[in-house]
């Protein structure tokens, strides 16, 4: 299965305030994850994250035509219909596969990312650079040891105001392959 990281942030890679707020960031980075999960057929996001749009107006992952996973510790989290719990990350990547998914677009906070990239989960990023610096927030990586090495395969001015990388991961002597 392909596992592509989809993360839209700041100039400085900062993806939420702290206090989770995502209000500088335009709403075409919703459309673009929309899509790509429509695309794909899939996408993983965090418990945390879940919640956060389900609070919001205009946009809600209910109306995306793709397998929606959930990821909590919590097994009776009360999730809307047609939504899948999966009790880890892994769990996530498994239950996907059951269900003959091929690729998935995973969206979560910092230390998730993280740990998927250092259990060498992550095939691809795609990343949406948008142009504002904030000196404080989350990271779309916390700061943890590891290092990875990319390779860029395209870079696509969106709209007037988003640039978008597209790398995949190359294998690292520092991370296990999970192919
Ligand atoms: N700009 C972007 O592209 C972008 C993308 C994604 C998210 N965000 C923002 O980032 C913020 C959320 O980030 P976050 O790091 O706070 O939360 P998150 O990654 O969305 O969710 C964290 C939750 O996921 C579950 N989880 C984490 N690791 C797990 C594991 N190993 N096994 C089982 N469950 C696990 C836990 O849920 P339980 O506590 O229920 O166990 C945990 O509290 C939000 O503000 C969101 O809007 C931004």
């Amino acid at each position: 299965m392909k596992v592509i990281l989809f993360m839209a942030s700041t100039l400085n890679g900062i993806i939420a305030r702290s206090n989770g707020d995502e209000d500088f960031l335009s709403d075409d980075n919703w459309i673009i994850f929309s899509k790509l999960a429509k695309k794909y057929g899939c996408f993983i996001v965090g418990r945390k994250t879940y919640q956060t749009v389900q609070k919001w107006k205009d946009y809600n992952f209910d109306h995306i035509n793709a397998k929606r996973i959930i990821v909590s510790k919590n097994s009776t989290f009360k999730l809307n219909d047609n939504y899948i719990l999966a009790s880890s990350p892994k769990d996530a990547l498994h239950k996907a596969a059951k269900i003959g998914i091929k690729n998935v677009i995973l969206t979560w906070g910092s230390k998730l990312n993280t740990s998927f990239l250092k259990e060498n989960l992550i095939d691809e990023i795609i990343l949406n650079v948008n142009p504002i610096l904030l000196g404080q927030g989350i990271k779309i990586f916390s700061e943890e040891k590891f290092e990875a090495n990319l390779k860029l395969i395209s870079v696509k001015k969106i709209s007037s105001e988003i640039v978008q990388l597209h790398y995949i991961l190359l294998p690292h002597p520092t991370l296990d392959n999970h192919a």
